[in-house]
């Protein structure tokens, strides 16, 4: 059982007892906690861990935890003796509804983030949304971007259903389970379709580009989740502008972001800075900008060589004191 120093001492335990109960011999491998922590100098003390533990090839290893236990851990898992197997269980809303999903494992270098990896589907992922009252209030917040961009990708009355309810109570387990069910489902569906992340899958990257554009603009200061939901807002405003979708649509997911306690304008962000990384986003992938944009709720599709000056006049809408459009009349 592979842990971070915050929730292995007060999950752990718990883990083992129940894995014991079931006659599994277990034992915990601990790691530091954050995003610090997702680098191949993890990984080696991860190896020497399951080697002290006598981990065989007929052994089993758990990630418990959020995004970076289960990236590091699956990564190591992936490659200790050429791969053992992985079980999932994640504990923050993020890796309930993404990153324990698709296979998808590795570590960050100094240059760039999730620069080394592998892909190793986990034999099962168990999710507990029980665990999430633990949660801060941040993290959770951070999960319901990623709530929100699924249900953009694929789940429309996921939308509204946060759009009329808000976020559950932290202890609310049955509408958490309801909100991470639906989030499996969609993931889980493009993922089956496209395992390698060629086609279909790179739907769930809706926003993700202008979210990867600002937080680099921004040097990295600003939290994933909140970039994601303003950059949720930017693809919605951009497809309105590029008569892909109704103006309605970005109105309407603004609305429920804001409900959620997320951003929907960045403020201090610099339009041109912001293009500049995205620009450089686009180099590594092949010289084109492809963007992934809504054309209804739960319907996306991907929209090659989107002229510039249309997502610079969407970048500075998002940097604009009122959020408005720069060239459109207010609203009344
Ligand atoms: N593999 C993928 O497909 C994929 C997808 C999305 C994101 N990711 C990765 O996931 C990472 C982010 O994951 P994250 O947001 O879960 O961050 P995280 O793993 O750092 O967890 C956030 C914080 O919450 C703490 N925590 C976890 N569970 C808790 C609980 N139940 N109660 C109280 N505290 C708890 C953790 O110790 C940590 O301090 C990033 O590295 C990102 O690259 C991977
Ligand atoms: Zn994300």
């Amino acid at each position: 059982v592979v842990a971070d120093a915050k929730v292995g001492p007060g999950l752990g335990p718990r883990l083992e007892r129940s894995l014991q109960a079931a006659g599994i011999q277990a034992r915990r491998a601990g790691m530091a906690a954050g995003e610090g922590a997702k680098t191949l100098a993890t990984v080696a003390d991860l190896y020497h861990a399951f080697l002290a533990a006598d981990l065989d090839r007929d052994g089993t290893v758990a990630a418990l935890g959020g995004g970076v236990v289960g990236d590091v851990a699956g990564f190591a898992a992936a490659t200790y003796l050429r791969g053992v197997r992985l079980v999932h269980l994640p504990t923050t809303l993020l890796a309930m509804v993404d990153a324990a999903l698709g296979g998808k494992t590795g570590v960050d270098l100094p240059q760039g983030k999730n620069l080394v990896g592998a892909f190793h589907q986990p034999a099962l992922v168990l999710a507990d949304p029980a665990v999430l009252a633990g949660l801060p209030p941040s993290e959770l917040r951070h999960g319901l971007a990623e709530v929100v961009k699924t249900a953009l990708v694929g789940d429309a009355r996921l939308l509204r259903l946060l759009e009329i309810g808000g976020a559950p109570e932290p202890g609310d387990a049955a509408a958490w389970t309801e909100i991470v069910t639906r989030c499996v489902r969609v993931k889980a569906a493009l993922v089956g379709a496209d395992p390698w992340d060629h086609g279909v899958r790179q739907r769930l990257n809706l926003g993700h580009t202008f979210a990867h554009g600002l937080e680099a603009a921004g040097g990295y200061a600003m939290p994933h989740g909140q970039a994601v939901a303003v950059g949720l807002v930017a693809a919605c405003r951009l497809a309105a502008r590029l008569g892909l979708a109704e103006d309605g649509l970005a109105l309407e997911v603004e609305h429920v972001l804001r409900r959620l306690g997320l951003p929907v304008t960045a403020l201090d962000s610099d339009p041109a800075a912001v293009w500049a990384a995205m620009a450089h986003d686009k180099k590594r992938r092949g010289g084109r900008l492809r963007l992934v944009l809504p054309r209804a709720l739960g319907v996306v599709e991907t929209v090659s060589d989107v002229p510039p000056e249309e997502v610079l006049a969407v970048l500075a809408g998002l940097a604009a004191a009122d959020g408005a459009r720069p060239d459109r009349p207010p609203h009344p």
